[in-house]
């Protein structure tokens, strides 16, 4: 074989040997195989001696085109070689981003979660939602209710008297009268939030708790419009139909006033410390509205009627996840809402 010819037989090997290389390291070898000092090339050149001055010209230009050449294909194979690694290790560490780190993902608090749901079912009923602050006048929260200076009843709602005469409203009944402010009847509203109390705590005592107001006035508004509005809103609510009963209550800015009882659903009517052992929980004050509170919020009480509950927000979410303590509910143990969302979610 001609010495060009071992050259171009040198070159093809070279190329393909490239293209088979896989790592750096036989990468290198080849190099040092084809263009070392030692290497295949070098042995190749040892022959030009031999040739004539013409084809010594000729064969050196031809050896030096082929190492430039190759080695800028080394080159290029090993920057290659060396993105692909990138490539490589980019893949194997990187992260997906969108996988869950934790699972204990937040959730809503059980007395938002029923909120919600009680304020959707009382608007597919045409009630809208009304807000009203926490801290009240004595007059919104008594006065305008019905409740004259000296009334007894102002002892049944143990008050939080805050400073400047003001005090934290004890029910949510305070929206009845903003509301008859606000709103041109015939309306219907519902109002969520937090109330408080005075109060010594037990399984079914809080000093904070919530209630949902509920407030209908038209004209002709009877207590069987009442009694319609609340066994529809609890077989909404528990998706069945539960037994009630009503017995009568008394509160200053109703008459009549009721207090509708439903048959205990953590024991089953059997008696826990929910029902108090009755097997009955009280579950909404209720009654129509009197004349005079109608007058104090600007109503005609001769040509619009009203009725008006108190319903125990705080109540309906311990019937609904059988949760026998109310100071659970506000307690921020997160035992109690982690073991409650595995429940609720
Ligand atoms: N506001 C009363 C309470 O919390 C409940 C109630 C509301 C009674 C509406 C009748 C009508 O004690």
């Amino acid at each position: 074989m001609s010495l060009l010819d071992r050259l171009q037989a040198l070159n093809d090997k070279a190329v393909s040997g490239l293209e088979n290389c896989e790592a750096p390291a036989e990468l290198e070898s080849l190099y040092h195989e084809i263009l070392g000092k030692k290497g295949e090339l070098t042995e190749i050149l040892k022959g030009i001696k031999d040739l004539s001055p013409e084809e010594k010209k000729h064969a050196g230009s031809r050896a030096n085109e082929i190492r430039s050449d190759l080695e800028k294909r080394f080159k290029d194979a090993q920057s290659d070689l060396k993105t692909r690694a990138m490539e490589k290790a980019l893949e194997e560490e990187s992260f997906d981003v969108l996988r869950p780190v934790s699972y204990h993902a937040g959730g809503l608090h059980p007395i938002s979660e029923v909120q919600y749901q009680v304020e959707e079912i009382f608007s597919s009923m045409g009630f809208r939602i009304m807000d009203g602050p926490e801290v009240e006048t004595d007059e919104s929260n008594f006065g305008s209710l019905n409740f004259s200076d000296d009334h007894p009843a102002r002892d049944m709602q143990d008050t939080i008297w805050v400073e400047g005469g003001n005090l934290l409203r004890t029910h949510t009944s305070t929206v009845q009268v903003r509301s008859m402010k606000m709103l041109e009847p015939p309306f219907r509203i519902v109002a969520p939030g937090r109330v408080f109390r005075f109060e010594q705590t037990d399984a079914s005592h809080e000093t904070t708790f919530h209630q949902v107001e509920g407030m209908m006035v038209d004209k002709e508004v009877s207590v069987s419009h009442l009694i319609y509005v609340m066994k529809t809103f609890l077989r909404r609510y528990f998706e069945k139909d539960v037994e009630v009963r009503l017995r009568p209550g008394y509160f200053p800015f109703v008459e009549p006033g009721f207090e509708l009882d439903f048959s205990c659903l953590v024991c089953d009517g059997k008696g826990c410390s929910v029902c108090k052992h009755s097997g009955w929980v009280e579950i909404m004050p209720c009654g129509l509205v009197h004349p005079n509170v109608l007058s104090a919020g600007g109503i005609d009480p001769s040509k619009w009627q009203g009725f008006a509950f108190g319903l125990g927000l705080s109540r309906l979410v311990m019937m609904r996840h059988k949760i026998e303590d109310i100071r659970h509910l506000l307690s921020g143990n997160m035992r109690f809402f982690k073991a409650f969302h595995g429940q609720a979610h």
